[in-house]
């Protein structure tokens, strides 16, 4: 029989564990009995998480961090594990939509340096930062955020769509790295799910997103937790490099 917390006993880094997927994440992993450590920017927003989390009897806690600052990502993440002792699972939740309902060309490089900064840069320092201590205990478990728009491009998102290409190479590229050394990294491909990240962008944008969705709806945060949640799973064992979609049909390959 399986267990109900089959998680007990490992320790999970969700960063963006503050909203959205991360914060449906970090509750659903922490309920599977994971310790969760959530790295994040808003305390505010992510102490609410925090505390539903311990209130349900589970272990949760808050560094805060700016996924764009490679000292603290490193330095955090080396606090995590002499804390803790051991880092199973990394889910970076961390992204942002950078400007929007602007063509590539009117673009101009700054938008895609800050959109990468956090989006693409940050992801890279936290994998590099977790994947010393998985490598060393030869068990790790890494799930990145890509986009859709990272696999078909969205129009009007450049900097957004181009961040989140990087990051299929980057998953592709290191899962094939780390394929004998018991870690795997992949990642996972939405089209749009209901949550706050989608405030600010231009509403053509959204309309354009969500007509191209087959199911005709969003996707909610539960969904792509549960699909986490298994990707993160020591049963999840013969998959690395692979871009999950999860897209309501969008994505069929
Ligand atoms: N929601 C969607 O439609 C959708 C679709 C495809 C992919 N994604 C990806 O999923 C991930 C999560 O998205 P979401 O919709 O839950 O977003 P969200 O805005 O709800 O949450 C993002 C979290 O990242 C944190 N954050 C932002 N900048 C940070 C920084 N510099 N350092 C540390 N933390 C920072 C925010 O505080 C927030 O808690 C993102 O990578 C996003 O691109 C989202």
């Amino acid at each position: 029989m399986r267990s109900l917390r089959p998680l007990e006993g490992q320790v999970a880094i969700v960063a963006g564990g503050g909203s959205g997927i991360g914060a449906a994440t970090t509750t659903l992993l922490a309920s599977l009995g994971a310790e969760v450590v959530v790295f994040d920017l808003n305390a505010e927003a992510t102490q609410k998480i925090i505390n539903q989390a311990q209130g349900e009897g589970n272990k949760c806690s808050f560094k805060q961090v700016d996924i764009r600052d490679e000292d603290a990502v490193v330095r955090n993440t080396d606090e995590v594990f002499k804390q803790l002792g051991r880092i199973d699972i990394c889910v970076n939740a961390v992204g942002v939509t950078g400007p929007t309902g602007v063509p590539v060309h009117e673009m101009g490089l700054k938008a895609f340096r800050d959109t990468f900064d956090i989006n693409f840069f940050g992801a890279i320092a936290l994998q590099a930062a977790v994947s010393k201590y998985m490598i060393q205990a030869k068990y790790g478990r890494i799930v990145q955020l890509s986009s859709i728009a990272g696999k078909e491009g969205n129009p009007n998102m450049g900097p957004y769509s181009s961040s989140k290409a990087a990051l299929i190479g980057l998953v592709k590229a290191s899962g094939k790295e780390l394929a004998t050394s018991g870690v795997t990294v992949n990642a996972i491909a939405p089209a749009v799910v209901r949550t706050p990240i989608n405030d600010n962008t231009d509403p053509k944008v959204v309309a354009y997103m969500l007509s191209k969705i087959p199911m005709g709806r969003m996707g909610e945060t539960q969904e792509v937790a549960d699909l986490i949640s298994f990707i993160v799973s020591p049963e999840c064992s013969y998959i690395t490099g692979f871009v999950f979609d999860l897209s309501g049909g969008r994505a069929t390959y």
